[in-house]
Parts: structure tokens; sequence; C-alpha cells
């Protein structure tokens, strides 16, 4: 089966007064047809800069300096820029942690959807304004008519989500990218959204990247996760293998740490007591290296490669040898 998308060793980095910051180095990972997988992660591992990458959105000082992701036969980062913008928010679509990206306060959430398919879909005016109703029932928002001339002000959070699902799905993208979708939103919203997600992904067969800091979204959403570290993709397998064999140690410790993911971030700290404090790393080395309980004097001298625990599972540490594998649960 081929994959929607296949991102093969993506690099973006930032070149601030402080240094270059390897904000994604080197990221591998694809999405099959209507598969939903997560890429998790502490905040400011690269996650969004990945997603951003990917979409072709990112600004300077940041810059994609290698990899390719290819989509329908064609490497994205390659295409035109007229390409690049059919091909966002039709085929590829996103849903942000901040709806404010996705609406314009200007216009009323109706007409933002309606303009959307106008431009996409090629609708008339009257038919693309009952189809914006349409997909407001959709996301479920009661009296979706009156609803749709109501301006992002005047929906709530957990609406304003739901309607940013709505914009997102409105083409049938086959990709659709959500960039932790319901970290704004009070727990029982969330697990709402992250259903309707799911449910309207799955009608439509879309593909999903499930961008999430949060563990416990992804054992329930995804089956398959990539675990992101400082820029890298630290292992990747079946979310249950991650669970009950994590073979890196920052898996294992995310996994400890899963009941404090939804602290605010500022406060929450790694078991070590560090957090992520740069990514201007060295090359030499594990990048987890200053933080990992299980370093070896390998890990501080050279960077670890990807290797293969079995054919669907891949760790990115010194400790595990190919077709091998480690205990690191805690
Ligand atoms: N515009 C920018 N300028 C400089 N550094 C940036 C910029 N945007 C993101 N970064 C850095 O890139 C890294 C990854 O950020 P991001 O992808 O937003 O993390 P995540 O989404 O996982 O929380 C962080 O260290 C962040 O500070
Ligand atoms: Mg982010």
């Amino acid at each position: 089966m081929e994959p929607v998308i296949r991102v093969n060793d993506l690099s973006t980095y930032f070149y601030t007064g402080a240094g270059v910051l390897r904000a994604v180095d080197g990221v591998s990972l694809h999405v099959d047809p209507g598969e939903t997988v997560a890429l998790v992660g502490e905040s400011g591992c690269g996650k969004t800069v990945c997603s951003l990458s990917i979409m072709r959105l990112v600004r300077p000082p940041g810059r994609v300096v290698g990899g390719e992701v290819w989509f329908e036969g064609r490497n994205l980062l390659d295409v035109s820029e007229r390409r690049m913008r059919r091909i966002r928010g039709d085929k590829i679509a996103m849903v942000f942690q901040e709806p404010s990206l996705s609406f314009d306060p200007v216009y009323s959430v109706g007409a933002q959807l309606a303009e959307t398919l106008v431009q996409h879909k090629k609708l008339g005016r009257r038919e693309a304004l009952r189809k914006a109703v349409e997909l407001l029932k959709m996301v479920e928002i009661a009296d979706a008519e009156r609803r749709a001339a109501s301006y992002p002000h005047e929906f709530s959070g957990g609406m304003l989500q739901r309607a940013m699902i709505a914009l997102a799905i409105s083409c049938e993208p086959r990709l659709l990218i959500a960039d932790e979708p319901t970290t704004s939103l009070d727990v029982t919203i969330q697990a709402q959204v992250l259903e309707l997600l799911s449910e309207t992904s799955q009608s439509l067969g879309s593909a999903v990247l499930l961008i999430t800091h949060n563990f416990g979204i992804v054992s329930r959403y995804a089956k398959r996760a990539y675990v992101m570290y400082a820029g890298q993709v630290v292992e990747t397998g079946p979310v249950h293998k991650l669970y009950q064999e994590p073979q890196h140690p920052y898996t294992a410790d995310l996994w400890a740490s899963v009941l404090d993911l939804d602290r605010p971030k500022k406060t929450r700290v790694l078991p070590s007591g560090k957090g992520i404090s740069d990514l201007v790393h060295e090359d030499s080395k594990c990048a987890y290296f200053p933080l990992c309980q299980h370093r070896e004097l390998e890990c501080e001298r050279e960077r670890p490669e990807l290797v293969a625990v079995d054919s669907s599972h891949h760790v990115l540490c010194h400790r595990v040898h190919s077709g091998g594998s480690v205990h690191v649960k805690q």
C-alpha cells in the first residue's frame, strides 16, 4: 500500500543569533491511507515546525534545509508555490491549536467556510453557503443556519475548534494534519472534539497526522506513533509496543509522566528535573544524553542511528542493536 504521505530525512533549521537551531533534524515518517498516526513529544521538540515544513509554511529565520515530502507522486519541497497553494487546504488540511490562525475575525464563520468551497471546489456562492451550513451541522454545531452568520469571536473555544475541523474537512482532504487540536480546550470538550475528528476523518477516508504532547491522546486515537525529541524521531512503532516495550528511555519517561502531561508546560519538568533547554546540540552525541538515566559511555561519543527492533518498531538508541530489545520500562 502506497502511503498518503512519506517524509524522508526532513531537516528544518532556524538561523538565530544564538546559533543554528535544529528544530527538525532528519525526520522520516509516513501515513498510510485512512490511518491515524501520532507525532508525540514535549513542547518545543519540533512537532509544529515539522508540520509547517510539510506544508511549506516555514518562515525566516527558519528554512527547510533538506529532505523530501512525497505526496501524490511529487516531492512537495520541489513543486511551485502555485501548486502548493492548491494542495493546502484542499488535499492536505490543517487544524491548528489556535483557531485564530484559521479564521479571520472580520468575516462570519459561514462566509469563510463558503469561501474555501468556492475556491477549492469551484462551487457557486449559494451552493457553497448551503454546504457550509451542512458542515457546521456535521461538526454538531447547534442551530447551524443561524450560527453560520456569526463571527469567530461569538463562538466558544470548543465551537470554534469544531468549526475549524469543519473548515479542514470541507474539501475532503486526503491528509489532515491536526496540530494539538484540543490543547486549549477543557477535558470534556477535548474528548468530544477528538471523537468528532476521528469519526469525520474515518467517514471521509482521510489519513490523519495527529500531533500532540499527550500520550493519553496517542493511546486512545492512534495505532502507530512517532516519538519526537529535540528535532528527531527517537522511536516509532505500534502504540501498544511503545507502551509495553518502550526501547528508548525517553519513551519510557514520557509514559511515566503521562499523568503530568496536562499540567501547564512551563511548570512541567522531565524526571531528571530539567527541560529541553535548547536544540543547538552537538552532532557527536545522543540528544537525550543529558537527561538519560540509562546512558553509557558510547552515548556521549557518538550520535546513534535508527535501528529496527523488528519490522514495525524502530529506535534511535545506542543500547539497542538491530533485532534486539532492551527493557527500559520504569
Ligand atoms: N520562528 C522561530 N524562530 C526561532 N526558533 C523557532 C521559531 N519557531 C520555532 N522555533 C524553535 O523550534 C523548536 C521547535 O518548535 P515547535 O515545532 O514549535 O515545537 P512543538 O510544536 O513540538 O512544541 C523550538 O525550540 C522553537 O523554539
Ligand atoms: Mg507545537
